[in-house]
């Protein structure tokens, strides 16, 4: 028969052997209770002590003690060497190479489009023009009435103008099919703040303004977008002439383009609201469009109707508008084709504008 102490000493080898062969903390768990558990082995031992004198138990028992310590220790050491490895094993599969080069955050920038509108607005600001805002959703009074355009023209057809709901069948809501509608809204709140000073015969500060903004019209292809953009001008005075519209528009583009010898065509034109009125065309005399006539703007007097609705006398007050578009501005400037291009949001296109 076994010596009793090799019997213990046994028993804590197989311990240790079935410890070392768990792999994963479950496996351990279950090896623990053969030996640690209510009926495991070494519990079998404590129970058996019972039986025993009690001088035989005071040996015996210490060295059952001995053997349950040393399988716990076994046991101890267990878990921790597998809540090391898993612990290395979740570190290499999550771990970070500090070495890898950084996500590159890029720079926004501004749209094509926009960087036309500030270029606009710096060099009519330059010219003494103040800037107005006014809303994408117009009236009819303000879009064509006030703009001396009789109930039948065209451009009130559903088929140019876009209706929105909201207004009554005498004044529908729309959307704004040009900028024009501001020469109305800014004149108006312009002359309210010099009444007195008008009533009175007194000189009144000049009406000096443009105008961006979005605009919209049923119209779609390789040059026209339902939605585009467009720019207003107007300068009302005393003394305001055709030859000041010459000038100062001559002045825009050779600025814009940033080209001295930029030539301006004016030609006979018709609109509702300006008399006489003119289609301004630009030829460039280098580059890739030279000696071509390009449209950039519809212009003309102010209709003395018009001049009406301001709230200011026609026989006085005299001056000029015009309406450009900085859409088609945009695309001679960087020899963009197709104005879509500008309204896709495709980043390839826009980042070459950074
Ligand atoms: N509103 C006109 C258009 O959209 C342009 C224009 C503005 C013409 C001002 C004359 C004066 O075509």
């Amino acid at each position: 028969m076994m010596n009793p102490s090799d019997a213990l000493d046994e028993l804590v080898l197989a311990a240790k052997n079935s410890f070392a062969g768990a792999a994963t903390p479950a496996d351990l768990e279950n090896a623990k209770a053969i030996f640690l558990g209510k009926s495991g082995r070494v519990t079998d031992l404590m129970k058996g002590l019972a039986s025993l004198s009690v001088e035989e138990k005071k040996s015996r028992g210490a060295a059952v003690n001995l053997t349950k310590q040393a399988i716990e220790a076994a046991l101890n050491e267990r878990r921790q060497a597998l809540a090391t490895a898993e612990l290395q094993a979740q570190l290499k599969a999550e771990s970070l190479d500090v070495s890898l080069p950084g996500r590159q955050s890029s720079a926004g920038g501004l749209h094509p489009v926009s960087l036309t509108l500030e270029r606009i607005e710096a060099i009519f600001g330059s010219m003494g023009f103040d800037v107005a805002q006014g809303p994408e959703i117009e009236t009819d009074w303000f879009n064509f009435t006030a703009l001396n355009t009789p109930e039948d023209h065209p451009a009130r057809s559903m088929h140019d103008t876009f209706y929105v709901e909201g207004g009554t069948e005498a004044a529908p809501n729309l959307l704004r099919t040009h900028t024009s509608p501001m020469q109305i809204r800014y004149a108006v709140q312009h002359v309210k703040k010099h009444r007195a000073l008008i009533d009175a015969g007194g000189l009144m500060p000049e009406i000096r303004v443009i105008a961006p903004g979005r605009t919209y019209r049923v119209d779609s292809d390789a040059t026209h977008s339902p939605m585009f953009h467009q720019c207003e001008g107007l300068w009302i005075g005393e003394n305001v002439s055709f030859k000041d519209l010459k000038v100062v528009f001559t002045d825009f583009c050779r600025t814009f383009f940033e080209s001295n010898d930029l030539v301006l065509r004016f030609r006979p034109s018709f609109f509702p609201f300006t008399e006489p009125s003119a289609e301004i065309d630009i030829q460039f005399q280098a580059g890739p469009l030279a000696g071509r006539w390009l449209e950039v703007a519809g212009s003309g007097q102010v209709h003395p109707n018009v001049v009406r609705n301001m709230g200011l006398n026609p026989e006085k007050y005299i001056g000029f508008a015009f309406g450009m578009g900085p859409d088609r501005l945009t695309m001679l400037r960087y020899g963009v084709n197709d104005l879509r291009l500008f309204f896709d949001g495709d980043i390839r296109f826009l980042s070459q504008f950074q």
